[in-house]
């Protein structure tokens, strides 16, 4: 029996969580889920948007499952999700993005790993009115998060088999921030000269990752670069309801899909609760269950494949409950 803090959040978050609870079950995996509440509905029933009771779950339990949280724009509490990758220094967000089988989309070749930078960077939070008419936003890049971030990536890429790490930037214009942040990774490369090593300017990366997405294999990068190439690389694979996502520190881990709360269709039972399945499935290989992560992406592979039991944004017409309904019986 495992203790994970489960955090449903906002938005279509309850209806996919629910999903994933259904899903481990039928693995046969038993976790004693420390179900907490953040966000919004925190705020309004302790007073504070991220209470000291859920920080000591996590604390406790050093593994939590997320679901997305909404954050308001321009105004309200700062995004509870930048705030727990600050407070647990959770400073690798890791996205796996491959092309699925059955899944209707442009590229069927793409095996992107991406590492983004997840403490620093504009998400530093660091913003002044100078006044009325001025804002300044401050962006903070350290040789410190910049190596960590680095030896990260080629770690993986050497664990994993993979032959490339591209390291992405616009030093060409933030030639001190970003300057900072290549000569640590360049640093990094050095001292691993069996993967190959890259640089592309951000838009220049964009471009190319849209036109011939096969060429990247690892990417490692600052926060907001890493933000937006994330979202853009779940387009290539399907979109954002099967892309999922790991945030890791030294010591604590949280598990989250890449989408957020997507309030457009929420309550609706029509989300599609794959990319938090396959974010738990991370999750369980990460608590030494390896035999349950694998039957749950098999059982994953096989309903994309057969194509029955799938949600609108995978072309198909079936519910949240119908399709982790059939995933459960396909995994049993
Ligand atoms: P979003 O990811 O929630 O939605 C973008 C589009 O993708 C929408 O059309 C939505 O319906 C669709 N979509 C997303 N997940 C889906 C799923 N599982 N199944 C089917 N369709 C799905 O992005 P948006 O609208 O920019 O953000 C909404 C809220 O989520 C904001 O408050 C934002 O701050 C928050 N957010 C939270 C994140 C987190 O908790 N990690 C990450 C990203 C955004």
């Amino acid at each position: 029996m495992y203790n994970v803090t489960l955090i449903p959040g906002d938005g279509i978050g309850p209806e996919i969580t629910e999903a994933v609870k259904a899903v481990i079950d039928a693995a046969g995996v038993k976790i004693c889920w420390d179900e907490q509440e953040v966000g919004q509905k925190a705020l309004e029933k302790y007073g504070d948007p991220l209470p000291k009771h859920v920080i000591e779950s996590i604390r406790a339990n050093k593994v939590a499952l997320k679901g997305p949280v909404t954050t308001q724009i321009g105004k309200g509490f700062k995004s509870i999700n930048v705030t727990l990758r600050q407070t647990f220094d959770l400073y690798a967000n890791i996205r796996p993005v491959k092309s699925l089988p059955g899944v209707n989309s442009i590229f069927n070749n793409v095996d992107i790993v991406i590492f983004r930078e997840n403490t620093e960077d504009l998400y530093a939070g660091i913003e002044n009115a100078i006044d009325d008419d001025r804002v300044e936003a401050i962006k903070v890049i350290t040789r410190k998060a910049s190596r960590r971030i680095a030896q990260k990536a080629f770690e993986y890429a050497k664990a994993h088999g993979r032959k490339k790490v591209t390291a992405i930037h616009k030093a060409n214009i933030m030639k001190k921030a970003d300057g900072l942040f290549l000569e640590e990774a360049r640093k990094v490369a050095e001292k691993n000269k069996d993967i190959k090593y890259e640089e592309l300017i951000v838009d220049n990366a964009c471009m190319q990752l849209v036109q011939h997405p096969e060429k990247f294999d690892v990417i490692v990068t600052e926060n907001l670069y890493g933000d937006i190439i994330s979202d853009l690389c779940a387009g290539l694979v399907g979109g954002l309801g099967v892309v999922p996502g790991i945030n890791e520190g030294q010591e604590f881990t949280i598990f989250e899909a890449v989408h957020g709360s997507a309030p457009d269709i929420a309550g609706k039972n029509i989300a599609n609760p794959l990319a938090l399945i396959l974010s738990a499935v991370e999750m369980l290989k990460h608590l030494g269950e390896d035999t349950a992560a694998h039957a749950i992406r098999n059982g994953v592979f096989d309903l994309l494949k057969r194509g029955k039991n799938l949600t609108p944004d995978l072309g198909g017409s079936a519910t949240t409950h119908e399709m982790t309904k059939e995933l459960c019986s396909l995994i049993a």
